[in-house]
């Protein structure tokens, strides 16, 4: 029977107001609660920074394993503290219950200039604080199309990722977030193939998994083929993640994919 865990994550951005995020919450751990996904499959939400505390209050009603369904947040400063208005630490994000942080997604590379190396200081700031980071890489349409994907990918890997990483990796190609547009299953397993190629240079021993997931445009379409793919450990999911039934149709979607098969 496989065991490798399986990974559902809703991104939420900067898209759900207070109450909606918090209704949210608690619509998805009941759902949970009352019809529990397989234990090999991992559910995480990341609300934005002001949520943190609510969605945790929400989860930890529902008493469910973090392990079955746990709470990200979707960024942290590389210091721990200081003189740094508006940022947010890994610790306080630790504080309010957060387990996994969401680093280098592609909206902060653009809009916040975030380059590899700042990555890789909140990916060692992250882990410091006991936080599993969830780092994002992925090429620009242009990249793909001139044939730079692979080395695209290679430098973000290894500017990005610390020495003996222990985190999720999410290949998310830019061209493929918000355009409703995913890669074809052939191209996908080329990619995560690739990826998978690439990752010993950043870990230090041969026995780590690093699971990688795919994100970009992910609904409960094509949840079910994404996740059929055997190289995917799981998706990373944008809009889809904000509507309490449709993430849980692909969280649906995900157990039955990846339903280990009994051995014959
Ligand atoms: P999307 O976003 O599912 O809305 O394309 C995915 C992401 O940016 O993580």
């Amino acid at each position: 029977m496989s065991t490798v865990p399986k990974f559902v994550i809703g991104n939420w951005k900067m898209q759900a107001r207070h109450e909606h995020g918090l209704q949210l919450a608690r619509d998805i751990a009941h759902a949970m609660r009352d019809t529990p996904p397989p234990s090999h499959l991992h559910t995480i939400i990341c609300p934005p920074f002001t949520q943190l505390d609510g969605v945790h209050q929400a989860l930890r009603e529902v008493c469910l394993p973090h392990e079955q369904l746990a709470m990200g947040a979707q960024d942290c400063y590389p210091a721990s503290s200081g003189p740094f208005t508006g940022d947010i630490s890994a610790p306080m994000i630790r504080d309010l219950g957060a387990r996994y942080v969401i680093l280098g997604h592609s909206e902060r590379r653009q809009n916040h200039g975030e380059t590899d190396a700042i990555i890789r200081q909140k990916v060692k700031a992250a882990t410091a604080a006991g936080i599993t980071p969830i780092v994002c890489i992925g090429e620009h349409l242009a990249e793909r199309n001139e044939g730079r994907a692979a080395s695209v990918l290679s430098t973000q890997i290894e500017g990005s990722l610390t020495r003996g990483f222990r985190g999720i990796l999410a290949y998310e190609p830019v061209w493929a977030i918000g355009s409703g547009i995913t890669p074809s299953q052939e191209e996908l397993q080329r990619k995560l193939q690739l990826i998978r190629a690439l990752l010993p240079m950043r870990l230090m021993t041969d026995d780590i998994r690093v699971p990688v997931l795919y994100g970009g445009s992910v609904t409960s379409v094509q949840a079910p083929s994404i996740m059929s793919i055997e190289a995917v450990d799981g998706v990373l999911v944008g809009s889809a993640s904000l509507e309490a039934q449709s993430f849980l149709d692909i969280i649906g979607a995900a157990a039955e994919a990846t339903a280990p098969q009994p051995s014959p």
